[in-house]
């Protein structure tokens, strides 16, 4: 271990290239990593003091509100305790939930580790893919997912004697790769079902369930109100003082171009003490972005000369986001070796869910992706948007664990003052709730209007999502989920674009299809330069893909970079010559893979649909897509301005990506993916279609009313009310468009 410390300190001084150092110090950490040095340390966890007392209070009570700073030791310590305790007071399987992924495999091996078991025995996790348990576990950490899965399953969790919802401030938790299911808020509240009368066993078990909640400081005594007024248990921190100086960003713009996070982040670096650093950026991208221009511009420090600290010997990149494979996160909580700073460039994952030790200067960025429903255009878009004040606080006092730590806003007071709000709102509040209306349905909650929420939505909101639903044919007349909407609750996607692929595997072609949604499901894919005659040079390369697909449509490009990247002999040089980003492309191609295995899954059943279709390749194609983006047809109104059909009737235009942008025939309709909303409203990813494929879709649009559909949320409708029902409506029934435009 020494020597290739000392040849990593040699190599440093000599700007040896620098990725390779990472590589040789990776390995250096997880050679020196002590396994049993682990109890010990777990033992300095503020929790510690307070074990005794914890059980007690979990044994005490069905529900328990349990927070504390982040780091004090409540992911990793109670359910090790309560496992301790267990073969006294808790028979059965103890279960804790994480919002994401990495948290819960993370952890998972953390506290394998300190109860010197081997991973998948005593302790073990279970994320969407990857199970990792066995007959013999009993600490089992999984995503909120699993577990809605297992209560689909077995209602009563009849396996559990503790379920810990973990990280419940987490509520307002950001998209990686898939939609957003709001699964806490649907947790919580069928916990709170689950026990109707909290002083009794519920019925069909045979032992008690205790719940616990935990979260970090924010909103306990709302938790404990909505858990009828269960008590909570606050374990005290110890925060140290955190100085926080503000910059001279004012807008996304400015961390977009990453340059000016980079010179901060190595302007600490340089002139600060030693201390690990924390860098807050949106996503994946911009963290690749920051971490390339880092690798390139820490490899011209000269040690003896720039630096402060001359103990600081050299620096460790290291990025952080959801979607990243788990070896490398693993590495994130290892300390670096003695004279080397580690520089962790995360999302805000690293803001409450996952906590590295070590860390004494905070680089806040100052802005967070999120998605919000975008009422102009009913749809749910994907922004870069400030934090919130708490937020900002939440970020800096990662600086503040063990020992003062310094914080490095990136923006502007003036910014921080106008701009921030003060608190986040809850995400069950800002984004279309179909998935989880639908989610909710298919665990049998009839009555979605009253379901007890935390955040309770407005019902404009639940109502807009039942008539999504009731479109897309995922839930009937009386607000009963149909077998397609038992297979689309399967898909981590957006309903609509469900749809197409559920269409296309029923004809035989979902090849044509889980490519694209996958392509949509990652991050854009096409570089834009900031550089004029760069981006000249992109455009025409883009172009000229387009142009290869043989059809002016932007799924067919999609699916077309697709399959020519994949069977590429050198995909990532491909990718560089195409000016594609090869990171989000490898992530589609991992997208792709899960979403065949969701469909092959499926198709297995008896009843999956099968369907004939005689017509060519790129009309079945379009016509797929029809049925999923019928919600989102527009029609030419004047010049190359389309108008809306979904009775928004929006004024809109083709965004200039689309290789649609400067074509001058005669299209008449198209349908298109998604909308970007600045001065102008812009369609992207457009495709041609013809009237006729949506002519019996499009009344769908506007069959339903509202009215009719709150008393199908509210009450079970009596069949004879359904009859004088659908007669009613069959009169008043007309098609909206009767133009027999044809493209
Ligand atoms: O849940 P809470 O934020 O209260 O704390 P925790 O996640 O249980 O973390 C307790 C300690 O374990 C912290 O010092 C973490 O840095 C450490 N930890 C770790 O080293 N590796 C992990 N995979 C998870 C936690
Ligand atoms: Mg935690």
């Amino acid at each position: 271990v020494e020597e290739l410390r000392s040849c990593a300190r040699r190599s440093t001084n000599r700007k040896i290239e620098w990725v390779s150092l990472r590589k040789l110090l990776s390995e250096l950490m997880s050679k020196s990593t002590r396994l049993d040095s682990k109890e010990n340390e777990s033992e300095h966890l503020p929790i510690y003091q307070h074990k005794a007392k914890l059980i007690q209070a979990v044994k005490d009570s069905t529900f328990l509100v349990v927070t504390g700073e982040t780091g004090s030791g409540k992911t990793t310590q109670l359910p090790k305790y309560l496992h301790q305790a267990g073969k006294l007071s808790f028979y059965g399987k103890i279960g804790i939930t994480q919002p994401r992924r990495v948290a819960a495999i993370t952890v998972a091996q953390r506290v394998a580790q300190e109860m010197q078991c081997n991973l998948g025995r005593e302790v073990g996790y279970q994320v969407r893919f990857d199970d990792c348990t066995s007959p013999s576990t009993v600490v089992k950490y999984m995503t909120d997912g699993c577990l809605l899965r297992e209560i689909l399953a077995d209602p009563v969790l009849s396996q559990y004697s503790v379920v810990v919802l973990d990280e419940v401030h987490e509520r307002t938790y950001k998209i990686d790769l898939f939609l957003v299911y709001l699964l806490q808020d649907i947790l919580l509240g069928l916990l709170k079902k689950m026990f109707s009368n909290p002083a009794k066993t519920p019925k069909g078990r045979s032992i008690p369930l205790k719940v616990v909640v935990m979260s970090a400081t924010l909103e306990t005594d709302k938790l404990s109100a909505f858990l009828g007024g269960c008590p909570i248990f606050a374990i005290p921190g110890r925060a140290f003082p955190v100085t926080c100086t503000f910059g001279f960003a004012v807008g996304p713009k400015d961390i977009e171009s990453t340059g000016y996070v980079v010179k901060v982040a190595l302007d600490v670096h340089t002139s600060e003490m030693a201390g690990d650093i924390l860098v807050f950026l949106t996503g994946q991208s911009e963290i690749e972005r920051a971490c390339d221009l880092l690798y390139e511009k820490a490899e011209s420090i000269d040690y003896r000369y720039d630096v402060q600290d001359q103990t600081v010997e050299g620096l460790l990149i290291l990025p952080l986001y959801g979607s990243m494979p788990t070896d490398q996160q693993r590495q994130i909580f290892q300390p670096p070796p003695s004279g080397i700073r580690k520089c962790v460039v995360a999302t805000n994952i690293a803001a409450t869910s996952l906590t590295i030790n070590g860390i004494k200067y905070i680089i806040d960025s100052g802005f967070v992706k999120q998605l919000n429903h975008n009422s102009r255009v009913g749809m749910d878009i994907l922004e870069v948007v400030p934090i919130s004040k708490s937020e900002a606080q939440q970020r800096a006092g990662r600086a503040g664990r063990t020992s003062a730590g310094k914080c490095f806003r990136i923006y502007t007071k003036e910014f921080w003052e106008k701009s921030m709000p003060e608190y986040t709102v809850p995400e069950i509040q800002r984004t279309s709730l179909t998935a989880v209306i639908l989610t909710l349905k298919c665990l049998g909650v009839h009555d979605v209007i009253r379901f007890p929420y935390l955040d309770c939505p407005e019902e404009r909101f639940i109502l807009e999502a039942l008539k999504q639903l009731y479109q897309y044919d995922a839930i009937d007349r009386r607000g009963r989920v149909t077998k397609l909407g038992e297979l689309m609750v399967e898909f981590p996607l957006h309903p609509g674009l469900t749809r197409a692929v559920l269409k296309a595997a029923s004809l035989g072609c979902e090849d044509l299809l889980l490519p694209v949604a996958a392509m949509l499901s990652v991050e854009n894919i096409f570089i834009r330069p900031g550089h004029p005659e760069k981006q000249k040079e992109a455009d025409k390369k883009h172009r000229a893909l387009a142009a290869k697909s043989g059809s002016m449509n932007d799924f067919a490009t999609l699916l077309s970079v697709f399959q020519s990247c994949k069977s590429s002999d050198r995909p990532s040089a491909w990718c560089k010559d195409n000016w594609i980003h090869w990171r989000a492309l490898k992530s589609a191609f991992s997208v792709e893979t899960q979403l065949r295995e969701i469909l092959l899954r499926l198709q297995q059943k008896k009843d999956f649909p099968v369907d004939t279709f005689d017509g060519n390749k790129s009309e079945l194609f379009r016509r797929c897509l029809c049925t999923g983006y019928f919600t989102n047809v527009a029609r030419r109104s004047v010049g190359k301005v389309f108008c809306t059909m979904d009775g928004h009737g929006s004024m809109v235009h083709f965004h200039p990506s689309s290789s649609l942008f400067d074509q001058e025939d005669e299209l008449n309709w198209v349908i298109f993916h998604d909308v970007l909303v600045t001065s102008r409203v812009y369609i992207r990813t457009v495709c041609p279609i013809r009237y006729e494929w949506v002519k019996d879709l499009l009344p769908k649009l506007h069959e339903v009313d509202v009215y009719e559909l709150s008393g199908v949320a509210r009450e079970e409708v009596t069949d004879e009310e359904m009859i004088k029902w659908e007669t009613r409506e069959a009169a008043k029934r007309q098609p909206e468009v009767s133009t027999e435009d044809v493209m």
